[in-house]
C-alpha cells in the first residue's frame, strides 16, 4: 500500500486554494479507538505523537471535555497551522516540536504523567505535500528536499545524489515496494554524471521515462515514498515512537496507529503481537482497519490508511504517578 499513489492531475483534481489543508482520515474509527467507551468519562492525557494539522487532536478535544493533549510534530509549518486551529482548545492542548524518537523524553519533560492515550497518524500531511517548496511531491516542480523538519540537514537531493547505486536500488525496493529498482537506480547514477539532481521533476521524469507510465499510479510514486522514509528515518522513528507508547502508556492506555505503507503496518504488527505474547498489549484490531467506501470517496488519502489499536496492560503497575518511579523516570 501507498500513500499518495494515484495521479491526483486530471479532473478530479480540485485547484490548490480548494482543498482542504488536510482531512483526518478513519474520524470515527480512531476516536473510538481512542477512547473506547463514554467520551465524556474519559480522563487523562492523550499524546498526538504526529499533530499534523491537529484535525484527529480537534475530533477528540472536542468529543472528551476531560481529556487533555500532547500534541508533537517534527514540522514547525504543521505545529503554527494546528496552533491557530486549537485555539478555541488552548487551555487543554500543549503543543511541542519533536520527533517519535525522541517521544520518551518528552513525555517525561512534560511531567504530564501516564497518558490514557497515543495516537501515531504517520507520514506526511496533505499540507506537506501540497507544498511544492517542500519537496515531497512529484506531481509539482520544487527542490528535491523531503524533510519534515527542515533543521535537519541531510535532503532527498544529498541521497539521490551521493548514494551508491546498489543502495539506491534497495532503498527503492524495501522502502518503496518499487520491484524495477535496480533499472531506477541505474538511470539515475548514468544522469547525476551529467547533472546532480536538484528538483522533484527532473527526477520524476527521469524515473517516468525509465519505468514508462500511463496507468493511475504515477511511476516515481514508489521511490519518492522510499526517498521520503529515508530522509525522515521514518522506520526507526516508528519503532521508538512504539517504545515510548510501551513504556509510557497507563494501564489500559490505548495506543492507535494509522499507517500507509505495508512495510510500515508490518512492523506495527509485528511490536504488537510481540507485546501481546509478553502480556503487555491487548490487540483491539485482528485485522487494521480501513476506511469506507463513503471515506475513499471523499478522502483519497484514506484509500492506504490502515488502523491497529491496542490496549496497554500493565499488571506490574502500581499506579503510583511515574514521577515516583525512579528508574522509569530515567528513560
Ligand atoms: C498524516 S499527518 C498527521 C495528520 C493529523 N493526524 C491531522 O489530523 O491533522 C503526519 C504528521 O506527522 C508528522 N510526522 C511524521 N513522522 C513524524 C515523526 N517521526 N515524529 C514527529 N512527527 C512526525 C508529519 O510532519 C505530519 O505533520
Amino acid at each position: 500500500m501507498l500513500e499518495a499513489m494515484v495521479h491526483s492531475g486530471g479532473p478530479e483534481r480540485p485547484e490548490r486554494d480548494e482543498r482542504p489543508a488536510h482531512v483526518p482520515v478513519l474520524p470515527t474509527e480512531v476516536l473510538a479507538g481512542l477512547v473506547g467507551g463514554d467520551p465524556a468519562r474519559l480522563e487523562g492525557w492523550i499524546v498526538d505523537g504526529t499533530l499534523g494539522l491537529g484535525g484527529h487532536t480537534a475530533l477528540v478535544l472536542e468529543a472528551c471535555p476531560n481529556v487533555r493533549v500532547l500534541g508533537v510534530d517534527r514540522d514547525d509549518d504543521a505545529l503554527a497551522m494546528a496552533r491557530e486551529r486549537l485555539a478555541p482548545f488552548a487551555d487543554r492542548v500543549r503543543l511541542r516540536k519533536g520527533h517519535l524518537a525522541g517521544l520518551a523524553r518528552t513525555i517525561r519533560k512534560e511531567r504530564i504523567g501516564r497518558p490514557v492515550g497515543a495516537l501515531f497518524d504517520l507520514g506526511v500531511s496533505s499540507m506537506q505535500l501540497d507544498r511544492p517548496e517542500r519537496g515531497f511531491s512529484f506531481l509539482d516542480d520544487g527542490p528535491l528536499d523531503m524533510r519534515m523538519d527542515r533543521s535537519i540537514e541531510r535532503t532527498a537531493a544529498d541521497i539521490v545524489n551521493e548514494w551508491d547505486e546498489s543502495d539506491l536500488a534497495d532503498l527503492f525496493y524495501y522502502e518503496g515496494d518499487e520491484t524495477r529498482s535496480r533499472k531506477v537506480a541505474a538511470a539515475i547514477v548514468a544522469a547525476r554524471r551529467r547533472v546532480p539532481f536538484q528538483r522533484t521533476a527532473a527526477l520524476a521524469d527521469l524515473i517516468a521515462n525509465t519505468l514508462g507510465g500511463g496507468g493511475r499510479v504515477h511511476p516515481a510514486t514508489k521511490c519518492f515514498q522510499a526517498l521520503r522514509r529515508a530522509v525522515n528515518e521514518e522506520g526507526e522513528e516508528l519503532l521508538r515512537g512504539l517504545d515510548a507508547a510501551e513504556h509510557w502508556l497507563a494501564d489500559g492506555g490505548r495506543l492507535a496507529v494509522i499507517s500507509f505503507h505495508s512495510g510500515e503496518d508490518r512492523e506495527v504488527k509485528r511490536f504488537l503481537q510481540q507485546g501481546v505474547r509478553g502480556g503487555r498489549w491487548d490487540v483491539l484490531t485482528k485485522k487494521p482497519i480501513s476506511a469506507g467506501e463513503d471515506e475513499r470517496r471523499r478522502n483519497r488519502r484514506s484509500r492506504s490508511a490502515r488502523l491497529r489499536v491496542a490496549v496497554r496492560k500493565r499488571p506490574d503497575l502500581d499506579h503510583a504517578s511515574p514521577s515516583s518511579r525512579g528508574t522509569e523516570e530515567s528513560r
